[in-house]
């Protein structure tokens, strides 16, 4: 069923009049519901670029039965750390040694909480410099290792180097071993389809892991995210799945192997102002006649807002002007003449991406059945 009437009640009954980042809190669960029924036989690790607020966390962390998370932003990790006394969180990129330290400092009197990170390392560099991190704040660290898997975004490419660097956290009594992490995203969009190249992929993991072999078997083999969690099955050299962006499906996620998932958020606007035809300064002859051509007529809407990184989802037809650009302020939007959209009735947009765009509207509003049912606050940046 299509939610645009039901989201519009909802933002109409809370006077909210203004752009909003509204998520659809049926389809969310369907797609949590959806997720869990697949049974993954690796451990479920949410991304929290790509839902970055503690309630939507918490909604995911208890329908999935999970607590682990994967941050890659040094104020994120210092809020996930101040609520969480139970949550393991993995760095999903190596954090410049300056912000590493900055969180270290501020929470080496806990070293509990410390404790649950592990710190991502890509090199021989980085890892001298979490040692120093180490040993100068007094404070022992949980270190795993990045490898590059065919993604080419760095992290180590052979087996063998990680001989070096496993050689150097054992001998530093203030680190430990916590795991690898490859990402693989590459395969989703690989030319001929993605089961190739993730065989490929899970190839040269496994030549990782075997590299582990007689170390502690609780270490974390990182890998996937939304585009490739689907085609990791039992034989997988991964134990830990990480995804987030999938559970809301922006745009840049409607790929085949994601297509039981349902979007279930958008950005709602309301419509300021709406003109018949289409008339641009400098070219108003030109475009009045276009937009007035038999079949193809087209009117005018001003927004309240645009230029998001979002495609147009409602009223049905809904486009940007490319001559007339995209405004942040009151964005033109040409629809079809027959749309019955009206001065005051929310249009919506589909984020092409959840990270990032989620954090630009305040806080998150949750809808079902017509009514925006809670507020979750997003994280701060
Ligand atoms: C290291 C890593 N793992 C997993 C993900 C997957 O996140 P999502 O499922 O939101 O695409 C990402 C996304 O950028 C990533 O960088």
């Amino acid at each position: 069923m299509e939610p645009y009437a039901s989201l519009s009640r909802a933002l109409d009954a809370a006077e909210l009049a203004r752009p909003c980042l509204v998520i659809d809190g049926h389809r969310l669960q369907a797609n949590l519901d959806r997720l869990k029924s697949r049974q993954l036989p690796q451990a479920l690790r949410l991304v929290v670029k790509s839902l970055p607020s503690l309630p939507l966390l918490d909604t995911c962390m208890a329908a999935l039965d999970t607590r682990r998370l994967m941050s890659f932003h040094a104020p994120f990790l210092e809020q996930l750390l101040e609520r969480y006394s139970d949550v393991d969180i993995l760095l999903g990129k190596p954090l410049p040694a300056t912000a590493a330290r900055g969180v270290v400092q501020r929470f080496r009197d806990r070293p509990e909480r410390l404790d649950q990170v592990q710190w991502l390392v890509d090199s021989e560099q980085r890892l001298a410099q979490y040692l120093e991190i180490a040993q100068t704040l007094d404070t022992s660290l949980r270190i795993a290792i990045e490898i590059n898997v065919g993604l080419r975004r760095g992290g180590l490419d052979q087996p063998r180097q990680l001989d070096s660097l496993l050689g150097q956290i054992d001998q530093a009594s203030r680190l430990r071993f916590s795991g690898l992490m490859g990402y693989d995203a590459h395969a989703a969009r690989a030319p001929g389809g993605p089961a190739r190249a993730l065989a490929a992929a899970n190839r040269r993991y496994q030549a990782f892991v075997e590299r582990c072999a007689g170390r502690a078997n609780d270490l974390t083999f990182n890998g996937a995210g939304s585009p490739t969690h689907v085609l990791h099955s039992q034989d997988s050299p991964l134990n830990d799945v990480s995804l987030g962006s999938v559970l809301l499906k922006p745009t840049d996620f409607d790929l085949p192997q994601l297509a039981a998932y349902q979007p279930a958020c958008w950005i709602a606007t309301p419509v300021l102002k709406r003109q018949a035809g289409v008339s641009l300064p400098f070219l108003s002859a030109w475009t009045r006649l276009t937009s007035r051509l038999p079949g193809r007529e087209r009117d005018s809407l001003f927004l309240y807002g645009g230029r998001w990184m979002a495609t147009p989802d409602w009223p049905r037809g809904m486009q940007t002007y490319r001559l007339y650009g995209l405004s942040s302020n009151q964005q033109l939007m040409t629809i079809p003449a027959d749309s019955d959209i009206a001065v005051d009735d929310w249009a919506f947009f589909r984020p092409t991406q959840s990270e990032a765009v989620l954090l630009q509207f305040g806080d998150l509003r949750l809808a079902r059945d017509g009514v925006l049912c809670e507020q979750w606050p997003v994280l701060q940046n």
